[in-house]
């Protein structure tokens, strides 16, 4: 096997995989550390997916109202509807605006106040005064290219370290010992088709998230959780895959993200009888209610036949009452989507929306330093040797059952820098690698082989489409036991296709046909685990709503779920404990109650 794919070795203390802002942020402070680092990525950095993210960055700079971290900590366990660990959440909000002017000092051109200091908007579920005050504006924007802003600061700031960056590599398959250890892994360059092994210390998986398991999503078509299935394959656990979040407003019939910041700045939703519905959902924050909450509003207007346009199937977001000059200079790039992708003047009409796939709460279980964890023995906390993850592809959980908008690119870079700290601890500089086994890469190449010269009936989009429109239909917005119990069946079968699959370009340069199927295989993985943790989870909480198990259920779910993938005994599911501590005494644990807005 190895004759016919040589490998080309490089070692490095530590590995990060995926370029968009966690693994630029990791990246960036692996090599501050002085640890000898290269980044991995299968697009152009700055066409990672963070470039699309709009509306803006969490953090309580106070620059439009009094705010502080305590606030910002209750708003977002309170919005991930307590599954999230709390020593986690303390630790993004206490770093958030430290973080954020770390950006500014990058260069970073966020929108100004009169005053000159960073502008911020309300976003949905932020409030002040541990939710008995007025909306918080807490969200620091660059207009509502935010996540574009970001990445390119931090890819032209991460060119003045010494960083070898290998663009346009795929990560096949992560290289573990016979202890549990990561020790690398495997890539393919797509110029060339050459195999490279990077062995490394410390392995940083920054891959994204994996909305393309969804037929409609926000998601670029590079979101296949690419670290999410090679951990899957490593045998080692996801963790909450049930949680998935629905932005409510991807314009309808496209997907596009229309951002939050849209309602932050006095938009507002109506039904088809010109109503303003979230009145009716959620009396105090309305239309900045948080992201499950609207979405399922939303659906239940369409569903009771509330909706607009001939099939009453979609939502309307007015913003044409607002300023113009306000809209262009804080909305432009809405103001473009909504006029390519629904041919709507912004400023005249209103766009037709739909709750739309746009964010796996679920990931690769880490500690709030970056860690991958995983049970062992009476141990829920145990660190898996080698191996962190950040960014969408980890579930530190920050986020729980349903994340705040603008959380997510806080949790960005104060978990990108994070892990860098805790690298910069625990990676010894210039150590040797220990040697592998001779069939260290074996399986990897076997399956990389498997797909090449696969000869099925089946083509990769097929069976990609067909994965997509099981997850659309049967793990959506609203659940029930009985779509999904049909879901995880529908769900196998796809899997089971697999088998059957058929590729017909056989070469190794710019195999386009051979990564999307990698890709697939990436995908299928995780779908299959979200929809049978979703039949699992008998309660709802954040973005799981079950109509059969309406309440949250404290007493029996108030526990992390973790999902094992095997190709031969299927999906095989486990709990850890929620972190129900803080991390110093300056906040208390913020105790359940009604999630209510
Ligand atoms: O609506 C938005 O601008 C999206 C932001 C986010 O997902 O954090």
């Amino acid at each position: 096997m190895s004759e016919a794919y040589p490998i080309t070795e490089h070692e490095y203390d530590v590995v990060v995989v995926g370029a968009g802002g966690a693994g630029l942020r990791a990246t960036m402070g692996m090599a501050q550390a002085g640890l000898k680092t290269a980044a991995i990525t299968k697009v152009f950095p700055t066409r990672s997916h963070t470039v699309a993210a709009q509306g803006g960055i969490s953090a309580s700079l106070g620059n439009m109202g009094e705010d502080n971290w305590q606030w910002h900590m209750y708003d977002t366990v309170k919005g991930s509807d307590w599954l999230g660990d709390q020593d986690a959440i303390e630790y993004m909000c206490r770093e958030a605006p430290a973080a954020v002017l770390e950006l500014e000092q990058f260069g970073m051109p966020f929108s100004r106040t009169e005053e000159g200091k960073i502008y911020q908007r309300a976003f949905g579920g932020m409030t002040t005064e541990f939710g008995e005050g007025p909306a918080a504006q807490r969200t620091c924007a660059a207009a509502d290219r935010t996540g574009h802003a970001m990445l390119h600061t931090l890819y032209s700031q991460s060119l003045k370290y010494d960083t070898d960056f290998y663009i346009e590599y795929f990560a096949l398959d992560l290289i573990m010992d016979e202890d549990g250890a990561c020790k690398g892994v495997l890539c393919l360059s797509l110029e060339d088709g050459t195999l490279h092994l990077f062995r490394a210390h410390m392995v940083v998986l920054a891959t994204g998230g994996f909305g393309r398991a969804y037929f409609s999503c926000t998601s670029a078509h590079t979101c296949t959780g690419d670290g999410g299935g090679m951990v899957l394959r490593a045998g080692l656990p996801l963790q909450d895959m049930e949680f998935t979040q629905f932005h409510p407003t991807g314009i309808y019939g496209a997907g596009c993200l229309i951002t939050e910041g849209v309602r932050g700045e006095g938009g507002y939703l109506v039904n088809g009888e010109g109503e303003r519905f979230m009145e009716r959902y959620a009396p105090s924050a309305k239309d900045l209610a948080s992201r499950d909450v609207v979405s399922r509003s939303m659906t239940m207007e369409i569903r009771d036949g509330r909706g607009v346009g001939p099939r009453k199937d979609h939502i309307f977001l007015h913003l044409d009452h607002l300023d113009k000059a306000m809209i262009e200079e804080r909305l432009p790039g809405i103001s473009e989507s909504a006029r390519i992708f629904a041919g709507v003047d912004v400023n005249k009409e209103p766009i037709p929306v739909i709750p739309t796939v746009h964010y796996n709460m679920g990931g690769i279980p880490t500690n709030y330093h970056g860690e991958v964890v995983d049970l062992k023995g009476d141990n829920p906390d145990a660190v898996v040797p080698g191996l962190m993850a950040v960014g969408e592809a980890a579930c530190v959980s920050v986020h729980g059952a349903n994340r705040l908008g603008s959380n997510s690119l806080i949790d960005l870079v104060v978990f990108g820098r994070a892990a860098a700290l805790r690298a910069k601890e625990t990676v010894k500089k210039d150590q040797a690698h220990t040697p592998l086994p001779e069939n260290a890469c074996d399986a990897a190449i076997a399956r990389l082989d498997g797909f090449r010269n696969a000869s099925g009936d089946m083509s990769t989009a097929q069976i990609r489409d067909n994965m997509q429109r099981v997850m659309q239909d049967d793990c959506a917005v609203f659940r029930t036991g009985d779509t999904l119990k049909e879901g995880v069946q529908k769900i196998g079968e796809v899997e089971k296709q697999m088998a059957q699959i058929k590729t017909t370009d056989r070469s190794l340069i710019w195999n386009s046909d051979l990564i999307e199927t990698l890709e697939l295989d990436n995908l299928i993985r995780q779908a299959v685990v979200s929809m049978t943790a979703a039949e699992n989870r008998k309660e709802s909480r954040g973005a799981h709503a079950r109509e059969d198990f309406p309440d949250r259920n404290d007493d029996e779910w108030m526990k992390h779920t973790l999902t094992y993938h095997s190709e031969g005994e299927g999906v095989r599911i486990d709990y850890r404990p929620v972190h129900t501590y803080t991390l110093t005494d300056e906040i208390d644990y913020i105790k359940p109650k009604a999630r209510v807005y």
